[in-house]
């Protein structure tokens, strides 16, 4: 390898990873001495499609390996395989992976394989809970394991990664890039489609909600739809909008308790434009998803959080986001006093951001520099 050529592979399959990885792939790309490729799993389908249009990127390889109610050996089996091959034909120096899915453990898992350096983007979240979330935690404690460069978004995070014995020297604290995909994407041109401009014309506050956690399927989705069911009946000046994951496990859910329900606007997954757009004309936000944790604070959205932990504890400690699980009655109260108590709702809807300044692809890429001897430590974010 030369300084003129450094070529850095970024691997990534679902939806959120490819929103936090597309700043970085941009930044990649803006650099003349490095070989920016793209692989897709293609983990997610459509969902990955539409994060792929909205920032123009064209991956060199796509392994399409979605297949309608995967189990996680399918998606692990599938994306070894198939990464093997182009990992010997690309040789990459670098590979990047995202986050915590089964596209980053085995990305990582396969470049190990192949003897070439791993950098993990979002390193260090824990919640030290092995089945929550599931498989994420254990995926990001495996990816750990193989990375070699430690992309940590927060103070928090690295400090996570150093109790684990991982070397200073290769972690850096970058901020979270999704809050440099919200900034890019912030000022761009989005429309709204029929069903979507409807809930706003008809209600005087809607609540965003979303649902997708393996761990919460099942009867922990039941509850907290029949919980919103209530919500909905005491309060006639509120509507919800659920842009519905294409999980058929979720799906099954909704179809049961939420569909023809009156004030309650179901969509097929958003763009991500209108859904940052939507987000932040809404009230508040009732979400199991990691992403939009990070992002809720950032547009001053109060956020309740449907599950019992979480590896992103900042926003809570910033009084922005609340654990509320999924218990019925406990996520209707919860709802119901951030709608009923003025005081309540102004002290979560403060727009804060613990997670970024829309700089981490810059100190990534710079840090990959460093890593290569071709250029300084960048210095770390503090928000
Ligand atoms: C995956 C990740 C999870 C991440 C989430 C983001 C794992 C184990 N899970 O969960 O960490 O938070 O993505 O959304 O890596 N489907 C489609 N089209 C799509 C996407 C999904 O039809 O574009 C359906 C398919 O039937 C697929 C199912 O959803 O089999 C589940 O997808 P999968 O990636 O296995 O799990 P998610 O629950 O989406
Ligand atoms: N998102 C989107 N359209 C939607 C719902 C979410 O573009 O209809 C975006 C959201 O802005 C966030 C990301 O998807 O950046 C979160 O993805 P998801 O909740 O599927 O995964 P997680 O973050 O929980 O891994």
């Amino acid at each position: 390898m030369t300084t003129s050529n450094i070529k850095v592979l970024s691997i990534f399959g679902t939806r959120p990873e490819a929103i936090k990885m597309a700043p970085v792939i941009k930044k990649l790309e803006s650099c003349p001495d490095i070989e920016s490729r793209v692989v897709v799993t293609a983990q997610h389908r459509e969902m990955l499609d539409q994060v792929l249009a909205t920032f123009q990127i064209k991956p060199d390889y796509d392994l399409g390996v979605m297949r309608p109610g995967q189990n996680l050996f399918d998606v692990t089996e599938a994306v070894l395989r198939g990464l093997h091959g182009v990992l010997e034909v690309e040789q990459p120096d670098m590979v990047l992976v995202q986050g915590d899915t089964t596209t980053t453990f085995t990305g990582a898992l396969a470049a190990f394989y192949c003897k070439i350096a791993v950098g993990h983007v979002e390193a260090g979240l824990r919640t030290y809970q092995k089945y929550s979330p599931y498989p994420e935690e254990i995926n990001r404690v495996l990816t750990t394991q193989l990375a070699d460069l430690h992309f940590a978004p927060t103070l928090k995070a690295r400090d996570a990664l150093l109790q684990e014995g991982i070397g200073a020297d290769k972690i850096f604290i970058t901020g979270n890039t999704v809050i440099d995909a919200l900034y890019m994407a912030m000022e761009q041109p989005f429309s709204l489609d029929f069903e979507i401009s409807r809930a706003f014309r008809e209600n005087k506050r809607v609540i965003l909600l979303t649902t997708h956690r393996r761990e919460n399927l099942g009867s922990p989705l039941k509850d907290v739809y029949l919980a919103l069911r209530q919500v909905l009946l005491s309060h006639p000046d509120v509507g919800v909008v659920f842009p519905v994951h294409k999980n058929p496990a979720v799906r099954r859910e909704v179809a049961k308790v939420l569909t023809g329900i009156e004030r309650v606007y179901l969509t097929e997954p958003l763009d991500y434009l209108p859904f940052i757009n939507v987000m932040k004309k809404s009230y508040l936000v009732l979400t199991d998803s990691g992403g939009i944790q990070e992002e809720a604070p950032a547009l001053g959205k109060p956020v309740l959080v449907l599950r019992e932990v979480t590896e992103r504890p900042e926003a809570i400690s910033y009084g922005t986001a609340r654990l509320i699980g999924t218990d019925r009655r406990h996520v209707e109260e919860q709802v119901n006093l951030l709608l009923d108590n003025e005081e309540e709702y102004l002290q979560m809807a403060n727009a804060v951001n613990p997670y970024g300044d829309g700089r981490a692809a810059e100190r990534i890429v710079q840090a990959i520099y460093a890593y290569f001897g071709t250029g300084d430590r960048p210095e770390d974010f503090s928000p």
